[in-house]
């Protein structure tokens, strides 16, 4: 079921001398499936807004509704909250900070004991959603957090949040503070864990070559309020306004729009690297240079799979050959 926001307005520090107004009247539904990049100036309202859907922040006007389960500013009926924060699952801007217990496998069951699973139950749930992150919890379970490296910490705090496959994953700047070597691997881990336990993904960025990359839809913030949320290549035909909003188009729409200037269409479509490269590809083609099949950049030589907008089928084909089995297996 979807997500159903209507009307939804907040302050901070409501009703003193500091009040803060932080979101203006959002509404927008959020689909099964999605991979929804949420964008936006510093002080825009995401991480506010983002916060409403596991009720971190309550509701002051306007409704929110997650998988049939709504949040208003009523105190009755008192909304599931057990049941939302297992439906959704957040992973805090810099998660390493999210690691609080002695051990690894501790502090990744936690959420299962929490929700009443015996210890051996949770620990087995924290074994595979170590496994799913891919860490090897007999390498790393019995360490202290601060063991690991800089990626293993980050990994084991998105283990902590997918433990208990939440429906919805939402994640805050989950590449803030990563050489590009390590935002790729996380950008994969969180296509993986789209395809394989939290089928609805909501990411905020600020990196838009990033964000184009791997979202199929994009919403954009500016002072609490929804700006955009129009298919991206619609989007991008609004540079200038993008710009006022502190945001810069795609780089590889920019390239494209650079070379028509110069005579050369590479045609619609073009939203990241990847539809830029395959267009320009197929315009060698179509001048009879022997050009290969594309179906996707490989920066590091080891995408496991395509995601997004410019992720070809044979990619994609690839990556079920030899993608991991269900590691929940039937038990979750
Ligand atoms: N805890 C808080 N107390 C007071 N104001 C806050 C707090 N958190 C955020 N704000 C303000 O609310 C607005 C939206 O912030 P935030 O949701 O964090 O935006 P973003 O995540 O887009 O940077 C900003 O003006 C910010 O200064
Ligand atoms: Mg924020």
């Amino acid at each position: 079921m979807p997500i159903v926001v209507k009307g939804l307005s907040f302050a901070y520090g409501k009703g003193t001398p500091f009040e803060k107004k932080a979101l203006d009247n959002i509404s927008l539904t959020i689909n099964d499936g999605e991979f929804v990049g949420i964008m936006g100036h510093t002080g825009s309202g995401k991480s506010t807004f983002i916060q409403h859907l596991n009720g971190l922040v309550k509701v002051q006007e306007g409704e929110v509704e997650v998988n049939g389960i709504k949040l208003t500013s009523a105190k009755r009926p008192k909304p599931d909250y057990k049941k939302l924060r297992a439906t959704v699952g957040m992973v805090f801007q810099y998660p390493e900070y999210q690691l609080f217990d002695d051990t690894v496998i501790k502090d990744v069951s936690f959420g299962p004991k929490n929700m009443g699973y015996k210890r051996e139950e949770a620990e087995e749930m924290a074994r595979r959603a170590l496994r799913l992150v891919g860490l090897d919890p007999d390498e790393v379970g019995e360490k202290a957090p601060f063991e690991l490296s800089g990626g293993q910490k980050r990994r084991a705090a998105i283990a902590g949040v997918i433990v208990m496959k939440p429906q919805i994953l939402v994640l805050d700047e989950p590449t803030a503070g990563l050489d590009p070597y390590g935002k790729e691997q996380i950008l994969n881990l969180i296509l993986r864990l789209k395809k394989e336990c939290s089928p609805t993904v909501i990411v905020i960025s600020h990196d838009m070559d990033e964000i184009t990359r791997y979202a199929s839809r994009l919403i954009v913030f500016g002072e609490g309020k929804v700006a955009f949320d129009m298919p991206m290549e619609q989007l991008f035909e609004h540079g200038r306004e993008l710009e006022e909003l502190g945001l810069e188009t795609p780089t590889a729409v920019r390239l494209a729009a650079a070379l028509k200037a110069r005579g050369i269409d590479l045609g619609g479509g073009i939203v990241n690297m990847d539809t830029f490269t395959a267009a320009v590809l197929k315009k060698f083609a179509e001048k009879g240079a022997p050009v290969k099949e594309f179906s996707g950049i490989d920066w590091f030589g080891e995408r496991a799979e395509g995601g997004g907008q410019g992720a070809a089928a044979p990619a994609q084909e690839a990556a079920d050959d030899n993608g991991a089995a269900d590691i929940f297996g039937e038990g979750l």
